[in-house]
């Protein structure tokens, strides 16, 4: 595995290699959620990319990004083993060369759900994907569906501006208790773990999401929604002060 800390050298690699290449964007701590991306990319590409930078604009909370685990050298030996060709760390300075004066900002679906949570959010998810796709200018890019409206934000963007992309969602993974995989359960203590598998398993009662709300704060979620919109149902709730996600399809 090659590693590039700038764009030049990410280029020089990539031109190295043979097409199609395959790209799994990431923040880092690295877990068997984003294996399963690195996994289909390998499976469906000749090269497979990722990268990982913990990027700054989509952290609405300046707190939550310092408290974002840095666990590069686990991330490695992560990328290492699942066959990656490739693994670029940006540089802040040099991914916003701008200063962030140039932005891509969605005025519809970005506005609710997460969006209305955190404003500004997915200004920045966009903004850093967009000028990670044309660096890499990948065939595919792998996205979990833990962040489903993430990852239908980047394909309609991908849409919009024409980029000659496939964008794959692929599906969650979830531990034995039905609790999504994600970076931020590192930070619940062994007993929330065990709290928040209930989240996916509220998600999954035929109830109404009102109903759910009442259940999840019953069982001592702070709940921050409950919300179904096109067919899914989503959830945003706080465990521990940890901030938890998860949808389902109804
Ligand atoms: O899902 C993530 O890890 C991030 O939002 C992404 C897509 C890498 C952009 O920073």
């Amino acid at each position: 595995m090659k590693i590039a800390d700038s764009i030049f050298e990410l280029l020089r690699l990539r031109s190295e290699l043979d097409k199609s290449i395959g790209f799994v964007p990431t923040m880092g701590a690295l877990h068997e959620g984003h294996a399963e991306l690195l996994r289909r990319s390998k499976a469906e590409n000749k090269t497979t990319i990722l990268s990982v930078f913990v990027n700054p604009t989509q952290f609405n909370d300046p707190k939550d990004f310092e408290k974002y685990p840095n666990t590069l050298a686990a991330d490695t030996a992560l990328a290492e083993k699942n066959g990656v060709d490739i693994l670029w760390l940006p540089r802040k300075e040099e991914l916003y060369n701008d200063k962030y004066r140039f932005r891509i900002s969605e005025n519809d679906f970005s506005h609710l759900l997460e969006g209305r949570a955190r404003p500004g959010h997915f200004d920045g998810v966009l903004t850093v994907v967009l000028k990670l796709f044309q660096v890499v200018k990948p065939d595919r890019a792998y996205f979990g569906e833990k962040d489903y409206q993430q990852m239908e934000l980047i394909r309609d963007m991908t849409e919009s501006f024409f980029l000659p992309i496939e964008i794959v969602a692929v599906p969650t993974v979830r531990d034995q208790s039905g609790l999504a995989l994600s970076s931020r359960n590192q930070r619940l203590s062994p007993e929330a773990v065990q709290e928040a598998a209930k989240l996916y398993q509220t998600l999954n009662l035929k109830i109404t999401s009102a109903e759910a709300t009442m259940r999840l704060q019953e069982l001592g979620f702070k709940v921050d929604y409950v919300k179904d919109y096109n067919k899914r149902r989503y959830a945003a709730v706080f465990l521990e002060d940890v901030r938890l996600i998860d949808n389902v399809e109804l």
